[in-house]
């Protein structure tokens, strides 16, 4: 290489005019004017505009005309001022071009798959395939930028912090955090299995009995679960641990953080705290654990006015243990047709409700086809609780609790982005905390919410024997514009304590030192307090940069069915290499 670049595609200004200097680059664009041959040459910092003239060169004129898409090249030549009127101040280069003199083709490319600056529309299969392609797309290539960034404003606000930054194995034991493993055959140790983390959340905690007191890591995860926009089977997490501490400890490092990120990446002041809300409020009010409170539609609970109600879908959902609940959709009659409403129904199905009433307030009185069955009272009462006015639309969902709370939580949802209720700018940080310990499993049995380390809140330790359900825990997420950005808890330091959730999990003592044994042995030497949280950095990348799917944040991610479509993993293995594990597939392998 001849030419080596003395300045980078974004950096020229009319202060250069009349340098000489060189550029390395791809060649984006051509275009034949008057015999003039024009190139857009781009590189990770943006795009100048090259100029071929006959005039100058027309040795080096005729080889740029050969020039294509992607090509790599070499130029120098001297900087211009455009003409008057031909600036581009889309273009942060575009007051000037560059008059080549000596052109070097560094190398040919061939015909791209796809237009790579402007590969929205491209089916997915072929930007992953060609993902080295799209990643050189302006687009990609920004959002790269961004999340490297973020992480090194992350990584220093920690180190700043005095945190330790350690790393955790990735070939290790299954860890408890609720999805499949993925395994790794081990050759030395015949018929044995690595697993790959769920998370470092065994280590970590090991670490705080050790003594490191203040810990920070940005790892590597890995989860077989059903991929969604939001997921992905191998993900980063920023994950700490703190000694020493209570749930608001770890929650003021975390509120700290965001602080800085908001002040260094948008320049915006975050005001804190930030809210608080219990599970059991944000459940009754949004209907999930992770509210979107960018917008209202509170979800009202209206099972006292209904328990005797003449619309027997009502009276009986109450009378059966149910609930009967309702948002108000301020100015609704204007802007929903009959047939947004009447679309509610398959809607709600899909959360299992058997139904969505509505009733529009209008001003000759209300309009639907339940209030026919009201009794006197009914619907003052209703209005009354819902802060009805003329112009509202109220829907309701009788049913079963989680059957209300989804419905009209994705109706919330549903509605906000049909009316066009969400301020796209926002970014609305709030915490979810007092989670319930343990949940119910298929079979009624109690499975923990967060995971079996989290510690029952001091004041619910009795409950434990009584009833579990109703045991709430010190753990708290972190939520970012209705996604749970981060999740965390105080756990549990007390050996005996640990004993009595695995034995209510059903994980007895035999069990329990298979899975967990280290440490349940380290947390018999001096176990500090301790607690943490883990946050979704590729999650928190793609909400900051408002992008569709955590895909476009993440530099080589996996489809849908956690396949890459560039590398064509996961792949076959040779029968050696399976014997050399004591494997034997049941799936006959392809000659
Ligand atoms: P949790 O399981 O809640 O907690 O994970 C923490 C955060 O990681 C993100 N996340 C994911 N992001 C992308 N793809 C996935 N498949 C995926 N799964 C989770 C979420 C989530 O909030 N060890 C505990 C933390 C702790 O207790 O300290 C843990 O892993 O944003
Ligand atoms: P029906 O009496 O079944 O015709 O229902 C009257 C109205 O109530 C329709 O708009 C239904 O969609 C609605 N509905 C039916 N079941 C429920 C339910 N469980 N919760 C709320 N609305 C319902």
């Amino acid at each position: 290489m001849k030419i080596k670049r003395t300045h980078n595609c974004g950096e020229l200004r009319k202060e250069h005019k009349d340098e000489s200097i060189a550029l390395n680059g791809w060649v984006e664009n051509y275009r034949d004017y008057g015999g003039v041959t024009f190139i857009d040459l781009t590189d990770r910092w943006g795009l100048t505009q090259i100029v071929f003239d006959p005039s100058i060169s027309g040795e080096v004129h005729k080889i740029a005309q050969s020039l294509r898409s992607q090509d790599v090249i070499a130029v120098s030549g001297k900087v211009t001022s455009r003409p008057e009127g031909m600036a581009n101040d889309k273009l942060d280069t575009g007051e000037i071009e560059v008059y080549v003199t000596e052109l070097e083709v560094l190398n040919k490319s061939k015909t791209p798959p796809f237009d790579i600056h402007h590969a929205e529309d491209v089916n997915q299969e072929a930007r992953l395939k060609y993902r080295f392609l799209d990643l050189r797309g302006h687009h990609l290539q920004q959002n790269m930028i961004f999340r490297s960034r973020v992480t090194n404003i992350i990584r220093n606000f920690f180190i700043n912090n005095e945190f330790v930054e350690i790393e955790t194995p990735i070939l290790t034991k299954a860890t408890p955090e609720g999805a499949r493993d993925y395994l790794v055959p081990s050759r030395v140790n015949e018929g044995k299995f690595f697993a790959l983390p769920q998370s470092p959340q065994l280590f970590k905690q090991s670490l705080m009995i050790s003594g490191f007191d203040r810990y920070f890591q940005i790892a590597r995860c890995f989860r077989d679960e059903d991929l969604r926009a939001d997921r992905q089977p191998e993900f980063t997490q920023v994950d700490l641990e703190m000694a020493f501490v209570d749930q608001d400890d770890v929650m003021a490092v975390i509120e700290n953080l965001f602080e800085v990120l908001f002040k260094e990446v948008f320049n915006k002041d975050l005001k804190l705290p930030l809210p608080r809300m219990t599970y059991d409020q944000a459940m009754l009010e949004y209907g999930k654990d992770a509210p979107d409170l960018r917008f209202g539609l509170k979800i009202v609970e209206l099972s006292d006015v209904f328990k005797d109600s003449g619309f027997g879908v009502f009276a009986n959902a109450i009378a059966d243990g149910g609930f009967v609940r309702a948002i108000n959709i301020k100015n609704g009659v204007d802007s929903l047709s009959r047939k947004d409403l009447d679309e509610m129904t398959p809607f709600v199905k899909t959360y299992r409700a058997k139904g969505a009433a509505w009733i529009k307030v209008n001003e000759d009185g209300p309009q639907s086809p339940i209030v026919k069955f009201f009794k006197g009272g009914e619907i003052e009462a209703l209005y009354e609780k819902m802060g009805a006015e003329t112009g509202d639309v109220l829907v309701f969902i009788a049913d079963k609790e989680s059957v209300v709370c989804q419905s009209l939580g994705a109706l919330r949802l549903h509605f906000a982005k049909k009316l066009n209720l969400i301020d796209e700018n926002e970014l609305n940080l709030s915490w979810v905390v007092d989670f319930p310990m343990f949940e119910k499993d298929s079979d009624g049995n109690p499975t923990p919410t967060h995971h079996p380390f989290t510690a029952p809140k001091p004041e619910d330790v009795d409950k434990l024997d009584e009833d579990v359900f109703a045991v709430k825990s010190n753990a708290y997420d972190i939520i970012l514009n209705g996604s749970e950005a981060g999740g965390g808890s105080v756990r549990i330091h007390d050996n005996e304590m640990q004993q009595k959730i695995f034995s209510l999990l059903g994980i007895d003592e035999e069990e329990a030192r298979e899975k967990f044994g280290f440490l349940l042995e380290a947390l018999q030497y001096g176990a500090p307090p301790h607690g943490g949280l883990a946050l979704g950095l590729d999650r928190i990348i793609m909400l900051f940069l408002k992008a569709e799917s955590i895909r476009e944040v993440i530099a080589f991610p996996k489809t849908q069915k956690a396949t890459c479509l560039m590398t064509d993993a996961p792949g076959d293995v040779s029968a050696e290499q399976l014997e050399e594990l004591c494997i034997e597939s049941t799936v006959e392998l392809e000659d």
